[in-house]
């Protein structure tokens, strides 16, 4: 049987044998504490709890939800995008639900690129930006996020041949892994960039309500001129603690917006009606409820940085996302240091390998566990740094 080259080109997924490794473990009875996957023990909403189960018992929930998917949450959705960033898009033209962000983002690949065609892409990065490019038959263009540019990828040191046939750029800002925030001097720099060669900004926001100390992260779109470059992506999953539900939604130009649609309509039906009613109640009061779960993520920080530095880990204090991006000591092999993690006390991270070569030299933690259980994690962690 030979499969097709799309699938042979595409990495190995970060985490993809991670869930029966630690299925193993626990099997031989060792206490595993995961901080690897980006997906939080708090409960969802109690709004989106109860507006599914309501929505449950209405049999026209049941039904496809096709491309138009609930016009509640299309409308909820531009209405929170106006409210929050001083955005204004049509719910039903510049807006359109997905299955999650990931499956926007994958399909936006399919959209726009042809083959022979350049994406450019960060890594570490979130893997679907590669994945979606592979999918699409285009050609990946690594550019390595490291503190030399406070993990912003600056176009302007992308080969000229390469912007050439480049056609898309990836960006995500709070990122995950670095938890690099974006200034907005920055992100002008990069619509003005992408409007001169003539690139698609795909501008992965799923973070964007997870942001401490007075830091407000912006919609791409609060940036003059970026209709004409970029798509945004938003999620459910993170700043809402839904990420179970698959529920995010894309903004952008009408026109590839419906390229996106057209994909779509060959690879999916919609996300499940009811989930979307949840999602348009949890939008509705998205502000004060993203705030609950940033303090709880704020809390998690506070606690694990002066555990971290005490054992030996030298962090900065990352201003968003639920992760710490943590620099192992020079020649330490991040792989190397995952493995004895897992293996020698039990603690799932995720190695900056992981994510690509040029990502070596880190590993992340994610804040997705009680805090007594994040500082039990960093002594565990703090002992393997100790003994390599
Ligand atoms: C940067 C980034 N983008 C997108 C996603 C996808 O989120 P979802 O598909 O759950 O909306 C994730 C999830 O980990 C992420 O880290």
């Amino acid at each position: 049987m030979t499969f097709s080259r799309r699938v042979g080109r595409l990495p190995t997924y970060p985490m993809a044998e991670l869930p029966a490794i630690k299925r193993r473990l626990i099997e031989q009875g060792v206490d595993v504490i995961d901080v690897g996957a980006g997906d939080a023990d708090f409960p969802p909403p109690d709004v989106a709890v109860q507006a599914v189960t309501r929505a449950l018992q209405d049999p026209a929930m049941s039904r496809y939800a096709f491309q138009l998917g609930l016009p509640a949450f299309r409308e909820a959705a531009a209405a929170y995008m106006r409210r929050r960033f001083g955005v204004s898009v049509d719910p039903f033209k510049e807006l359109h639900p997905l299955l999650g962000s990931k499956e926007g983002i994958a399909h936006m690949g399919t959209a726009l690129l042809n083959p022979g065609d350049v994406a450019i892409v960060p890594v570490p990065g979130y893997a679907v930006y590669q994945g979606g490019t592979i999918l699409a038959d285009a050609e990946p263009f690594l550019y390595n996020l490291t503190p030399r540019t406070d993990f912003l990828l600056e176009l302007d040191e992308i080969p000229a041949d390469v912007l050439q046939r480049a056609k898309l750029v990836y960006l995500n800002y709070p990122n995950n892994p670095t938890a690099a925030v974006a200034p907005r001097e920055y992100l002008r720099r990069v619509v003005a960039a992408c409007r001169k060669h003539d690139l698609v900004l795909a501008y992965d926001n799923p973070y964007c309500e997870i942001t401490f100390d007075g830091y407000v992260a912006p919609s791409i779109f609060e940036i003059p001129g970026a209709m004409d470059v970029a798509v945004e992506f938003h999620s459910l999953s993170k700043s809402f603690c839904m990420t179970g539900w698959r529920l995010g939604w894309a903004v952008g130009r009408p026109d590839r917006i419906a390229a996106l649609a057209r994909v779509k309509n060959y690879v999916d039906t919609g996300a499940f009606l009811a989930v979307q009613t949840a999602g348009a109640e949890v939008l509705k009061d998205a502000e004060r409820i993203a705030a609950g779960y940033a303090a709880q993520f704020k809390a998690r920080r506070d606690a694990i940085l002066p555990a971290l530095r005490a054992n030996g880990f030298e962090v900065e204090t990352p201003r968003a996302t639920l992760y710490v991006w943590v620099p192992l000591p020079e020649g330490l092999a991040s792989a190397a240091f995952q493995k004895r993690a897992l293996e020698d006390v039990g603690v799932v991270t995720l190695p900056g390998s992981a994510f690509g070569a040029g990502a070596e030299g880190f590993f992340r933690i994610a804040l997705t566990v009680p805090t007594p259980r994040l500082i039990e994690a960093t002594e565990r962690l703090g002992k393997v740094l100790a003994t390599v």
